[in-house]
């Protein structure tokens, strides 16, 4: 049987007189008495279909699958919604494909379904447009990626799922093996190690649209399986590989949303991104830049900022009035998140300056303090003492949330940045240090000396792509030289037997002629996020898990047949 002979975004004025076939979902109908109309949704669009006899629909419902025949004609009235609205389909005949229940959730843009229900009846979710534009819009991106890097030289390349257990800063899932009881593969976080051994095995140009597990806990932008756009490449500087991503991430601007990005995008070194903004993924659509301000507050009579390693703060214009005590309260049980200090607000109004430590202030103080910071009617100085980084994260929080809530940006204009100059580690609170990024990652030129004497201080040739607050992409020059290799492992604790077993055969490999190399990934359900406007990462992926990591659908993770676990020669508490 033919189904259709036409979409449903091929329905217009051109086809007047014509005779169709579609096929599709019913979206609504509507009974006049004598005559009916339905709304026809397939994978695209919708048209409006027309009964001359109401009874033609009277044993149908919504989401009906059915496929008629009719002709084409201009509508009395058109609707400017649709990209079908000038016409609408006479139908002569309709074949019922099959019946729907009613849906427990409204399969429109406009649902008002909890997002559990949405997850568990995906199927049902996915017939709205809105999901059906994030998906197509996503497929999007990656048709842009096979073009732009099929003509830059680079192969596709799969690489394992069934791994060994590398470090890469969150959980593996592990995976048993039958066959080797009590052994255990890892599901890749990324392909880092097989994309650098596929360097060494002379490839030279890599990419593959990646899936990436890892078991950490979940948040609006992260989920325990995501797609990452992979890239490695041989013989390229940090500059040439930054050019070559700005370029990538142009065409699918122009390609999926039609916005040209102007070029070279900026870089912001890592110090310099915490001390303005407070974040390694500045949102710079907006202001409120944090400044220094001990100069200014440590000579106070308040007893805090007399020990403090530094006071830091920025200013909101105009906003006194909105910035109520309940709200300061609740950004401060925020604040003390990432600095136990919390967070400190002043606010001037009417010529005087509020807030509870300003009864600590001397008169000249507060005036010092309004002529420096040049404050105005209705703005508020929210304000952090204690440690350097933990007071910039926290003032970075806060300054993110307030320009969210405020709505202090466009969100049409989209920020790209670099951020650049990362320190190759970070030391934990018991001295001892972890990589920022991973540990193949190379220190920079100019602070390699630093390495043996003051690890603290290196940096390295790392970068993350920014766009509008998020991290959507990060990257490395890595390291080709085996004694660099072995120092970086020695300052991350690591002994020559843990390397060994760890990934003995990755350095290993090194001994036969590594080209300098380095790559990236872009987070794909971040980019698409971006594109889609959504905050959320589940809008943009066919079936995620929720934020408790489970598939609303199958019920999965759940335990299995002992039978299985037997097998596997495991045993649960
Ligand atoms: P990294 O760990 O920074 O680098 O990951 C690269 C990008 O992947 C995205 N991402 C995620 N997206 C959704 N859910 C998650 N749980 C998640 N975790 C990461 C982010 C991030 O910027 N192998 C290195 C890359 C390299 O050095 O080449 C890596 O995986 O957008």
């Amino acid at each position: 049987m033919i189904y259709r002979t036409h979409l449903n975004k091929e329905i217009d004025e051109k086809l007047v007189g014509e005779e169709v076939m579609l096929a599709g979902w019913v979206k609504t109908i509507r009974n006049l008495g004598g005559l009916a109309f339905i709304d026809l949704r397939d994978h695209g669009d919708i048209v409006q279909l027309f009964f001359s006899d109401a009874k033609a629909v009277s044993n149908l419902s919504p989401e009906d699958v059915i496929s008629i025949k009719g002709k084409v004609r201009l509508r009395e009235k058109a609707n400017p919604q649709l990209k079908s609205g000038k016409v609408e389909v006479v139908v002569t005949s309709l074949t019922l494909l099959s019946e729907a229940k009613t849906t427990p959730l409204i399969i429109d843009d406009a649902t008002d379904a909890l997002e559990d229900t949405r997850l568990k009846y995906r199927y049902l979710d996915l017939r709205r447009p809105i999901m059906q534009h994030n998906l197509k819009v996503r497929a999007q991106i990656v048709k842009a990626v096979h073009e732009y890097l099929d003509a830059h030289d680079f192969t596709e390349i799969e690489t394992p799922l069934l791994c060994l257990s590398t470090p890469e800063g969150a959980r593996d899932f592990l995976v048993p093996s039958r066959i080797n009881k009590g052994a255990f593969y890892a599901l890749p976080q990324s392909p880092q190690i097989f994309k650098q051994l596929l360097m060494i095995g002379g490839l030279e140009r890599y990419y593959q649209i990646a899936k990436c597990l890892r078991d950490e806990d979940l948040r609006s932008d992260r989920q325990p399986e995501f797609t990452q756009i992979d890239i490695e490449t041989s013989f390229m500087d940090e500059e040439e590989i930054l050019t070559l991503t700005e370029g990538l991430l142009a065409k699918i601007f122009q390609d999926v949303a039609h916005k040209k990005i102007s070029l070279p995008l900026r870089r912001i070194p890592y110090a310099e991104a915490i001390s303005r903004y407070g974040s390694d993924k500045p949102d710079t659509r907006f202001g409120l830049e944090i400044k220094a301000l001990d100069s200014l507050f440590e000579d106070s009579e308040f007893t805090l900022f007399k020990t403090v390693e530094c006071i830091r703060g920025f200013i909101v214009p105009n906003y006194a009035h909105i910035l109520t005590r309940k709200v300061l309260d609740s950004l401060n049980l925020e604040a003390k998140k990432f600095s136990p200090h919390g967070l400190i607000a002043l606010k001037y109004e009417n010529g005087t300056l509020l807030g509870s430590i300003t009864k600590f202030l001397s008169e000249e103080k507060i005036e010092e303090i309004i002529q420096t910071l040049e404050l105005k009617n209705d703005d508020v100085l929210i304000l952090g003492g204690g440690d350097y980084y933990k007071v910039s994260f926290m003032l970075g929080a806060i300054r993110k949330q307030l320009g969210d809530e405020l709505s202090l940006y466009d969100k049409n204009v989209d920020d790209l940045l670099w951020v650049t100059e990362f320190p190759l580690f970070e030391k934990r609170d018991d001295g001892t240090f972890t990589s920022s990024h991973h540990p193949f990652t190379r220190p920079s030129e100019a602070t390699i000396q630093y390495l043996k004497s003051q690890p603290e201080k290196v940096l390295s040739s790392a970068y993350d792509i920014v766009i509008n607050g998020y991290e959507a992409g990060g990257g490395s020059l890595r390291i080709y030289n085996q004694d660099v290799q072995k120092q970086v492992f020695t300052i991350l604790g690591l002994s020559e037997e843990d390397i060994a077993r760890k990934f003995g055969f990755f350095v290993e490999a090194f001994d036969y002629g590594t080209p300098p190399h380095g790559g990236l990934a872009f987070g794909l359900e971040r980019l698409t996020m971006i594109l889609c406007h959504t905050d959320n990462i589940r809008d943009v992926i066919a079936f995620p898990k929720n934020l408790r990591g489970v598939d609303m659908m199958s019920n999965a993770p759940r335990p299995v047949d002992p039978k299985q676990l037997e097998e596997l020669g495991i045993k649960i508490d």
